[in-house]
């Protein structure tokens, strides 16, 4: 799409407005792999340095700012440096970050879960979503005695051995560098086009365990049907195979009680990070009581087994857990969810109405507070209005141009947007109708310059 000349003046453009993040990126060239913390802050020539947060609005290095729609990696559903989380994390830190003993806030916090997440009787913490879904596995292999774990390609579960292949690469389960052959061989990966894949997957009788994100791959990108989800419940209810939900991301997000509360069903166990430690670092399991008992001391003296080993210095530490309580406590009104996802259907709409105003044969699409820009890689005809991702392969919706997404970046964050590599973004309720107007400006610009 883009010229190399026009992508040169993008670039110096961008640069022009960026001098101190360039400097920055430099320096850390010198100490950082990529000069970055996190594979999806990548984008070429370097992404803003940003000094400070507040709402739905980041600050950068040199005085740009930007409205946001990386959202903390979804974590900040209440926007940036929400006041009364940040009171709350503040009140907590002066008395410690860590105690080496239990303390009331980890029971508040347990409760508030338990309350809001219809499938918790009981929870254990952990410090991120990757060891959520790391826990989340032994606890199922352990209860059910089998070694074998289903996962949908190109969905996403954290970074450890498990859950590397087939998320963007390695669909054909192979292991990922530095993934033992042994651990790979201990994944069935399928096909989320192939209802007759998914079956045949789950009527072994060697599986301990279903991930799957429910509202699809990377909140949606791929999305799911709801009667998959069904089936998935039927079939592992048959087999004995335990269901998890890895709402990580849709938690407290979608609606107060996850992806669980909006369709209806319950799995087996639950993983969470992001919104429950109300932005902090922080994660947990959530669960039925017997599977969750394998952690508990006298329940496995009781029946005889080994208990789960589980320690975690920053399991459940009182900073993060005062602001996952005043963040879930929030959200618990019902409104911040609402909101956000009143956000996410208004940008797609009003997204979608530029691109067709421009001919533009892209669409923007998603659910709840998610958008996803399709840039039709394969060429196909669609109207972006009545675009529907159920009609493309996963394969076509996961396969991004690269370098037209890092144009499209650079030229919505010399427009002051920041969205992510999906190409996409998450809302947050912080996301005013200003945000929206602006946002929609600058998608329609950006798209000009791109074009020019
Ligand atoms: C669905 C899902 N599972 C697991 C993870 C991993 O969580 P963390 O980054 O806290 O390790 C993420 C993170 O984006 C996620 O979206």
């Amino acid at each position: 799409m883009l010229k190399p000349s026009g992508e040169r003046d993008l670039i110096a453009a961008y640069r022009r407005r960026t001098p101190g993040s360039a400097e920055l990126f430099e320096r850390a060239q010198q100490v950082l792999p990529s000069g970055i913390t996190h594979d999806s802050r990548f984008l070429k020539p370097y992404g803003p340095y940003v000094r400070t947060a507040a709402g739905a609005r980041k600050t950068d290095v040199d005085g740009n700012e930007y409205i946001d729609y990386f959202g903390g990696h979804g974590a900040l559903i209440l926007g940036h440096a929400h006041p009364e989380v940040t009171r709350a994390a503040q009140e907590a830190l002066v008395h410690s970050t860590q105690y080496g003993a239990s303390h009331e806030l980890e029971v508040i916090w347990a409760e508030t879960v338990l309350r809001l997440l219809p499938a918790a009787q009981r929870v254990r913490f952990t410090a991120s979503g990757t060891e959520a879904t790391l826990l989340a596995l032994r606890l199922a292999r352990a209860f059910t005695g089998r070694d074998k774990i289903v996962r949908f390609k190109s969905h996403f579960h954290g970074w450890h051995d498990h859950m590397a292949s087939g998320y963007v690469s390695h669909f054909d389960g192979a292991p990922t560098p530095g993934v033992l052959a042994e651990v790979a061989r201990q994944t069935v990966l399928v096909d989320p086009d192939e209802p007759t894949e998914i079956d045949a997957a789950l009527d072994a009788t060697d599986v301990a365990a279903v991930f799957v994100e429910p509202t699809g791959s990377s909140f949606g990108m791929i999305p799911m049907r709801e009667e998959t989800l069904a089936r998935l419940r039927e079939r592992t209810e048959a087999s004995g195979t335990l269901l998890i939900f890895d709402e990580v991301i849709t938690g407290f997000r979608v609606s107060p009680g996850g992806a669980q509360q909006v369709y209806g069903i319950r799995p087996d166990l639950t993983t969470l990070a992001k919104i429950v430690a109300g932005g902090l670092p922080g994660g947990a399991v959530a669960g039925r009581k017997e599977i969750l008992d394998q952690l508990d001391f006298d329940a496995m003296a009781a029946a005889g087994k080994p208990k789960i080993l589980h320690p975690g210095t920053f399991n459940g530490n009182p900073v993060s857990a005062a602001a996952g309580i005043t963040a879930l406590e929030i959200i618990e009104k019902g409104e911040v969810c609402a909101r956000a996802n009143h956000v996410g259907e208004t940008l797609r709409v009003r997204m979608n109405e530029v691109l067709a105003s421009k001919g533009v044969p892209w669409s923007v699409y998603g659910t709840f507070s998610a958008f996803h820009l399709f840039m039709n890689p394969d060429g196909r005809k669609i109207d972006p209005v009545t675009f529907s991702a159920f009609d493309v392969p996963w394969k076509v919706l996961k396969s991004k141009p690269d370098e037209a997404v890092n144009a499209l970046r650079l030229a919505l964050l010399i427009e002051g947007v920041d969205i992510s590599g999906w190409p996409g973004g998450i809302t947050s309720a912080a996301h005013s109708d200003e945000d929206v107007d602006q946002t929609v400006e600058a998608f329609s610009r950006a798209l000009d310059r791109l074009r020019s």
